[in-house]
């Protein structure tokens, strides 16, 4: 008996048809990054487990109930990634990559892994579009790496998004602010819920990121950062709002913005989209100014995002495709076994010559032939029967308009490069 199997839950294929958004948003993601002075670094898929449990946190949901953790053969602990910043700072250690007259700037692409009940936009495996900073406290870094990302977004076309911002303080202040809420929430303790009960204690702040609404409730009028940043992180918020004023980006100052990861301190921003349902952030990050020194590195203030690309894939028109970009440019619709046999000869010849050719492989009949073309998406079909052959010549069809012109088969190559570069 043959078993027919399906991928895991919350784990997907993306197929041809989707691909092209795919390569749009990575394609893209090289150029702008490139544009502002980044450069590609791979980070392996799995890393020593501390790698993760030192750098987001003991007590967050990641590390507590997400993570793909195994042991390997020799019994050492090792974790499939569910972000990529970890893996950056240990690298940008181990290597040494810090260089105290200049900032290194390093993106990255790829799957993650999160053990989180499946729902729409949220999966197992997803893949992110990273980037990270590394070397300045600068708070011009905060903007121009928040209005990079704008302009990718941008450049996919993505509207209605808006960009959440909050600075959650640093080592000095932020205990402070930990105390003013526990104490607030102290006699409302009873309404969390059972998740929020242990980080009452354990990661307060978290428990505003809860989507219970009793949770919610508890949180209402509660002392938020604002009133606890120190000297420091208030003049470096400031700034950092100031900065993006001067790049016209607009944002919604949020105080109750907290994130799923503890490694942040100062700014921490999500990019959230009005066109999805409750998954909606499509990126997300913000400063980290103690990470690599907790790595064994150097003080080394970074900052830096991460998109999600699958619910960004989801938020990307075909219009904003540069379009058909993969659509092959020519169809050879072939009538009759001598025009199959040229047709076979002469997509190689356009191919040889950079130009991208589909033909039919099951001897349909024109009409079946020319709605295949369109399926492709070309612009152009050249038509072959035995009475073009005959006269060395081959129809060349317009999709959009349906003229029809003959066109000499010696100088094909020549006529489809022309034609394919007025376009
Ligand atoms: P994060 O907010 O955990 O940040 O993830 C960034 C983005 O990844 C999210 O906004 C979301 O779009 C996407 N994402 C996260 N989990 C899932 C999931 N289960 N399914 C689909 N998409 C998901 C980070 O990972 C930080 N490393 C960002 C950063 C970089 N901070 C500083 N540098």
């Amino acid at each position: 008996m043959t078993t027919k199997y399906q991928a895991i839950k919350g784990v997907k294929d993306i197929l041809p048809a989707e691909i092209e958004k795919w390569q749009f948003m990575e394609k893209t993601a090289r150029e702008v990054f490139e544009l502002y002075g980044f450069s590609e670094i791979r980070i392996p898929i799995f890393e020593r487990t501390e790698v993760f449990t030192r750098s987001i946190g003991e007590t967050t949901d990641i590390v507590e109930k997400e993570m793909y953790t195994f042991s390997d053969r020799s019994g050492d602990s090792l974790t499939l990634r569910p972000e990529g910043t970890a893996s950056v700072v240990r690298a940008y250690v181990e290597h040494n990559l810090y260089n105290p007259s200049s900032v290194a700037k390093l993106y990255y692409m790829g799957p993650m892994f999160r053990c989180e009940r499946p729902q729409a936009g949220r999966y197992r495996q997803f893949y992110q579009i990273g980037a990270e900073v590394f070397g300045t406290e600068n708070p011009e870094i905060d903007a121009d790496v928040i209005g990079m990302l704008m302009r990718y977004f941008e450049r996919l076309g993505l509207k209605e998004l808006e960009l959440q911002i909050n600075s959650l303080g640093c080592d000095e202040c932020r205990p402070k602010f930990r105390e003013a809420l526990i104490e607030f929430l102290k006699g409302k303790r009873s309404l969390l819920c059972e998740d929020c009960q242990k980080r009452f204690e354990r990661n307060p702040l978290r428990i505003f990121d809860c989507k219970s609404t009793n949770c919610h409730e508890a949180t209402k009028g509660s002392p938020t950062i604002e009133n606890y940043r120190c000297e420091g992180c208030k003049s470096h918020f400031d700034s950092t709002l100031s900065y993006l004023d001067r790049l016209n980006i607009q944002y919604a100052k949020n105080p109750k913005l907290v994130r799923g990861l503890d490694y942040y301190t100062k700014t921490a921003f999500e990019i959230v989209s009005k066109g999805l349902g409750s998954q909606n952030a499509i990126a997300g990050g913000g400063r980290y100014d103690k990470l690599v020194e907790e790595f064994g590195g150097p003080p080394t203030p970074a900052f830096g995002f991460a998109i999600g690309m699958d619910r960004t894939a989801q938020l990307i028109q075909p219009s904003a495709l540069s379009l058909h970009a993969s659509a092959p440019h020519v169809f050879i619709a072939a009538l009759g076994e001598r025009a199959d046999l040229k047709a076979f000869e002469l997509i190689n010849v356009l191919r040889q010559n950079g130009i991208r050719g589909e033909r039919d492989y099951e001897g349909s009949s024109l009409k079946s032939q020319l709605r295949k073309a369109n399926k492709f998406g070309v612009k152009y079909t050249l038509i072959i029967g035995d009475k073009e052959l005959d006269k060395g010549k081959a129809i060349l069809r317009d999709m959009s308009s349906a003229q029809q012109d003959e066109a000499d088969m010696e100088r094909i190559v020549e006529i489809m490069t022309k034609k394919l570069r007025e376009r």
